[in-house]
């Protein structure tokens, strides 16, 4: 359990979930991760912000009032998702006199997510003010930060801004502030590959009009506190840049290693001339690795074996991924292997047109393993990469 003062009568009250393992039915998570939730303590108004994951509401209300919080007088939603408004009903239940205070979108979405009477709902607009007597709150709505609904709470005197989901990650700590460490690094990446890089120009934006507000803290609704908000917007200018890195990811899925031997001819190529590669064994490899490469690669090279007449399966869903978490890579090639024909490439190269990739050569589909003739093929789509590379200017 956890009830820490962050600064000035604001606290964290917030739970860790160590043992879970996956998020959202897909993300599998390195360190569980925590809800985070904030009690504000004005003079004449106590505000909550962000609630509980519904499994964890008993510990987070017995939390509240082991640190004898007795009376509620707002609950501020950020977000409609349940890991964030899962407990509302229950803290109304608890504190009565309170008020759920959000924006039209989140209020929505809590009515029909989570049964919040629409009776017990103040609906703020952007900007609006909402004073707790010697504290202010500010509402900026960020739609597209994630979902529709996002928005922050800015806590004016104190110039502290809770930012939901945005700036967040699947991290749990003892201490809530940031320490900055390459496991946080790593978790706060892969939290951002797997959930905000879909939203890349929308994090973008509020990145810099956060480094314009010049916050003294960030408050996230997972991971830890950051008093250092340099430390996480820095990273995150670099991840949401429009400009790709000097490197490759090879997600590839390879029933008798013929894909396989294509994959490591490339990606041996690719690194003699100086660029970096990510090997990704689509079957036994961790999808957030994958995501973490997509941050930052240019090239995307895909490989897979042919099942029946068609791709992999494996291979499709790795392009449908792709394609939804919209990373910002520019080129890509297709490579792979048949056993006794069909078309090996059609499918995935539709899942990937949203992307808009320039596919810079004709796939290269073998039959079983590669020859000579397709080794120089391949040759020639490492330096049809490289001179893609170079016209960007990474290298
Ligand atoms: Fe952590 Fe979108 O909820």
């Amino acid at each position: 359990m956890k009830f820490q003062e962050i600064k000035n009568n604001i606290y964290y009250c917030g739970l860790n979930d160590c043992d879970r393992k996956i998020f959202d039915e897909l993300i599998p998570l390195e360190h569980g991760t925590s809800y985070n939730s904030y009690l504000v303590k004005g003079s004449e108004k106590v505000a909550i912000i962000d609630t509980m994951y519904p499994p964890m509401t008993e510990e987070y209300i017995k939390n509240l009032e082991e640190n004898k919080i007795e009376k509620v007088d707002y609950i501020v939603e950020n977000h409609g998702e349940q890991d964030h408004s899962g407990s509302i009903a229950a803290l109304l239940k608890r504190y009565p006199e309170a008020k759920v205070v959000t924006n039209a979108k989140v209020a929505e979405n809590i009515k029909n997510m989570v049964d919040v009477p629409e009776d017990k709902i103040k609906v703020i607009e952007n900007g609006e003010e909402l004073s707790l007597g010697d504290k202010t709150l500010q509402f900026i709505i960020a739609p597209g930060v994630h979902w529709p609904d996002t928005m922050f709470t800015y806590l004016k005197e104190d110039n502290v801004i809770c930012t939901c989901d945005f700036l967040g990650a699947h991290y749990t700590f003892e201490d809530v502030f940031a320490v900055p460490s390459v496991e946080l690094e790593h978790s706060a990446k892969r939290y951002y590959a797997e959930i905000m890089m879909p939203f890349r120009i929308m994090c973008k934006k509020y990145t810099q009009k956060l480094k314009e507000m010049k916050v003294d803290m960030i408050l996230p609704s997972h991971g830890p506190v950051h008093k250092n908000p340099d430390y996480i917007l820095d990273l995150y200018e670099d991840w949401t840049s429009d400009v790709p890195k000097n490197f490759v990811v090879l997600p590839y899925v390879s029933m008798y290693k013929s894909t396989e031997s294509m994959i490591d001819y490339l990606a041996e190529k690719l690194e003699n001339a100086g660029i970096k590669t990510l090997k990704h064994d689509i079957v036994d490899g961790d999808l957030g690795d994958l995501a973490m490469g997509l941050v930052d690669a240019a090239t995307i090279v895909l490989g897979t074996s042919m099942v029946l007449a068609g791709p992999h399966p494996a291979s499709v869903n790795i392009a449908y991924v792709a394609s939804v978490l919209k990373p910002k890579a520019k080129f890509a090639a297709l490579v792979g292997s048949y056993g006794w024909g069909g078309k090996l490439f059609d499918l995935i190269a539709q899942l990937l047109a949203p992307l808009k990739l320039d596919i810079v050569a004709e796939p290269l589909q073998v039959k079983g393993k590669p020859k000579t003739e397709d080794y120089l093929k391949l040759d020639e789509i490492a330096n049809l990469i490289i001179e893609k590379h170079k016209s960007i200017g990474i290298m």
